[in-house]
């Protein structure tokens, strides 16, 4: 038995159709099941309700369960709104989840995690997602942890995102100067890593993943990239980060889903990138270009 939480986010429903598509019955843990029903296969999933920072509705979710796909986090597109706190979700929660499957005899956990993970300044977002991971490899359970750069594919967060800019601002910030370099990676791809991971416990226990697409971009070529793809012409400015963090200041004290948000930022401070082989050196298969995709499919 599979356990999804944040099922009904991007990787999650990907990751759910795709094993529904291959016969299997994955159980959801979810918020707001009617919400869920309409987003996920009701009639080829177990939809139960639950949230990892209520530790009491989580015993009957991980019962019976071998493994748990954890994806439920708030990521750092997300403004933080109650119910949405990055340390009380990406932090607490995942402790929650991993005291309530060690007590349910759970094997293992998958944690969908992000390149770029490490120690950070108590209270930031990244130190929050630094803490998630290691209470997951300090679990006892055995773990794996992926963590992919920005993805790419219909309605995926970050270029959303940065489409919804595009068409919202007169200029197109250049953050940091647009050097920063990611390697967008393909939803779908993703979620065949996770399928392999799931395959393959022994290869894969106890080990991280870091997972990019075939080609390296900078901002300035994934801005390029989209305006190219939405025909869209706009003039290009050099935005200072601190700038750019005010002004997604701005936007999340506004804007119910702002473009930028604070947390976002942190995407800046390195490169969001890893080997350019990563995918085709651990998993057997080339992914698919965030190039091709754009020409194909559009944003
Ligand atoms: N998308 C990307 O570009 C990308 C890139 C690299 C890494 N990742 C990582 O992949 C993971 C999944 O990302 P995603 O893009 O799929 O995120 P997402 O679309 O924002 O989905 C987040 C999911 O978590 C659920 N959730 C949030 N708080 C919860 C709580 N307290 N209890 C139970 N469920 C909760 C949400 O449920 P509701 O529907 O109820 O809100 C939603 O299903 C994250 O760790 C993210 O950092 C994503």
């Amino acid at each position: 038995m599979i356990l999804i939480t944040g099922a009904t986010g991007y990787i999650g429903r990907h990751l759910v159709a795709r094993l529904v598509a291959q016969g299997e019955r994955p159980r959801c843990l979810v918020r707001d099941v009617q919400r869920a029903a309409n987003i996920l296969p009701v009639d080829n999933v177990d939809l139960v309700q639950g949230d990892t920072t209520q530790a009491e509705t989580l015993p009957s979710a991980v019962q019976g369960v071998d493994t748990i796909v954890h994806a439920a986090f708030v990521t750092a597109d997300r403004k933080q709104r109650p119910g949405s706190n990055y340390e009380e979700t990406n932090v607490h929660g995942t402790r929650k989840l991993v005291d309530a499957a060690q007590a349910a005899g759970v094997k293992r956990m998958i944690e969908i995690s992000g390149l770029g993970t490490r120690p950070d300044k108590p209270g930031s977002y990244m130190q929050g997602r630094y803490l998630a991971e290691q209470a997951v490899i300090e679990s006892g359970l055995d773990w794996t942890i992926i963590r992919p750069s920005v993805l790419f594919g219909k309605g995926a967060p970050f270029i959303r995102g940065l489409v919804d800019l595009i068409h919202s601002a007169p200029l197109v910030p250049l953050i940091g100067g647009g050097k920063v370099m990611f390697q967008p990676i393909y939803v779908e791809d993703v979620v065949s890593i996770i399928v392999q991971v799931l395959r393959e416990p022994d290869r894969t226990a106890n080990k991280i993943y870091t997972i990019g697409g075939p080609n390296y971009y900078s901002f300035t070529q994934v801005i390029d990239a989209l305006l190219e793809a939405t025909h869209t012409r706009r003039p290009k400015v050099y935005a200072p980060i601190p700038l750019v963090g005010v002004g997604a200041a701005a936007m999340e004290a506004v804007l119910p889903r702002p473009p930028l948000t604070r947390a976002a930022m942190t995407l800046f401070s390195f490169d969001n990138t890893t080997d350019i082989d990563s995918v085709e050196r651990d998993f057997g298969f080339r992914p698919y270009s965030f190039r091709a995709f754009l020409q194909g499919q559009g944003v």
